[in-house]
């Protein structure tokens, strides 16, 4: 490497700098044999990771499976979970039903009601199910289960045979309601000079879920306390805002929405300590799943409670 590098410093000095980096790179792969780690990935290695499948069905393997054959399969590999119906069962995904569900407060998100591309029906079975043996289906049994799913949602007949010729061919109802996100990652220009100590620089979401009433501000009250050298309070609400609202606020995933009396009467009626308990480690109901803390392992207990209390003092 010295070599090289004074090779470089006088390609520079004779101004022809072009030239040394052509020598460098030519230079790199012979060192990677001399350091003697590391080798070229082999076309069966490369065959192995590249299964993606592209909606307009580039990637997908020859093969061809029916309705009637993805129904025994079905039945055998996905029901236990996804139900015979494909309606779900314990609280894992449901893989029919729910359209025109997409604009209620509680949306039923499916195959049917909300994936845009059969390829990804496809792709998604074939390397992530069934769930405790991901990729052991044969592709003829990812065209034959997918085909079943797709009948289960009532887009194909029961006499249906899915190949790779025609799965493009088979469009599922929302493909067209996708709209490109035309706003910007990020707003704000990276700082070069004369920049705030980070400490002093709030960070807040613009997500609506996050955002409480009297804007994002409200919720880093508490930071500008800690700013001002006071000891903090940690409010129920600011706690609720931050960790539960994202569920809560707007029913995601089945919560039981903040306000909503009739869906909180029966849970309050449990008495609080059920509800302490159930939000600090976690539950699973008839509407879904309350995560142990929301998801915020961190949390302490006591500000899980708090922002119990709140809940229920919103939703008397
Ligand atoms: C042991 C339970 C289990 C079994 C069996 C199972 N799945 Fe799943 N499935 C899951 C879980 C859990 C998820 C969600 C995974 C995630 O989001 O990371 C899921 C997600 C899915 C999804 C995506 C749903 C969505 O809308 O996001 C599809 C499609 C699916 N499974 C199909 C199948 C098929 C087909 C089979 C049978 C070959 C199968 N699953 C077997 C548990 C299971
Ligand atoms: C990822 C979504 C999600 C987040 C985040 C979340 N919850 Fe929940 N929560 C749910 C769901 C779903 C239910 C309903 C479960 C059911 O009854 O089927 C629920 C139910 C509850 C219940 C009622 C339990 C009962 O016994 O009926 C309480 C209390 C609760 N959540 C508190 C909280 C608190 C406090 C936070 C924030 C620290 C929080 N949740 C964050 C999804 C969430």
């Amino acid at each position: 490497m010295r070599n090289l590098l004074n090779q470089c410093r006088g390609a520079v000095i004779a101004a022809a700098s072009f030239s040394c980096l052509v020598a460098s790179t030519a230079t790199l792969a012979a060192d990677n044999e001399r350091f003697g780690y590391g080798s070229p990935a082999t076309a069966e290695q490369i065959a192995g990771w590249d299964i993606d499948v592209r909606a307009d069905g580039q990637g997908l393997p020859p093969g061809e499976g029916s309705v009637e054959d993805g129904e025994w399969l079905y039945e055998e590999k996905c029901a236990l979970c996804h139900g015979s119906f494909g309606e779900s069962v314990g609280g894992y995904p449901a893989l029919a039903g729910g359209e025109g569900s997409l604009t209620d407060p509680r949306p039923k998100k499916t195959v049917g009601s909300y994936w845009r591309y059969t390829s990804t029906l496809w792709d998604y079975i074939h390397r992530a199910m069934p769930f405790t043996q991901p990729e052991s289906l044969s592709d003829d049994e990812v065209y034959a289960i997918t085909a079943y799913v797709l009948h289960l949602n009532d887009i194909v007949d029961y006499d249906f045979v899915l190949t790779r010729d025609n799965l493009t061919d088979v469009h599922l109802p929302n493909e067209n309601n996708f709209i490109p996100d035309q706003r910007p990652d990020t707003r704000n220009k990276r700082c070069m000079k004369r920049c705030k100590d980070p400490a002093d620089v709030k960070v807040a979401s613009e997500a609506a879920a996050y955002i409480p009433e009297g804007g994002p501000d409200a919720l880093y009250s508490e930071a500008e306390a800690l700013d001002d050298g006071l000891v903090t309070t940690v409010t129920g609400g600011g706690v609720y805002e931050r960790h539960c609202a994202l569920c809560h606020a707007e029913g995601i995933g089945g919560a039981p929405m903040l306000g909503d009396a009739g869906a909180w009467a029966g849970r309050i009626e449990q008495g609080v300590d059920v509800l302490y308990r159930h939000a600090i480690e976690g539950y699973t109901g008839e509407d879904g799943i309350m995560p142990p803390k929301g998801g915020f392992v961190n949390l302490p207990d006591n500000e899980v409670s708090l922002a119990v209390d709140y809940i229920v003092e919103q939703s008397q």
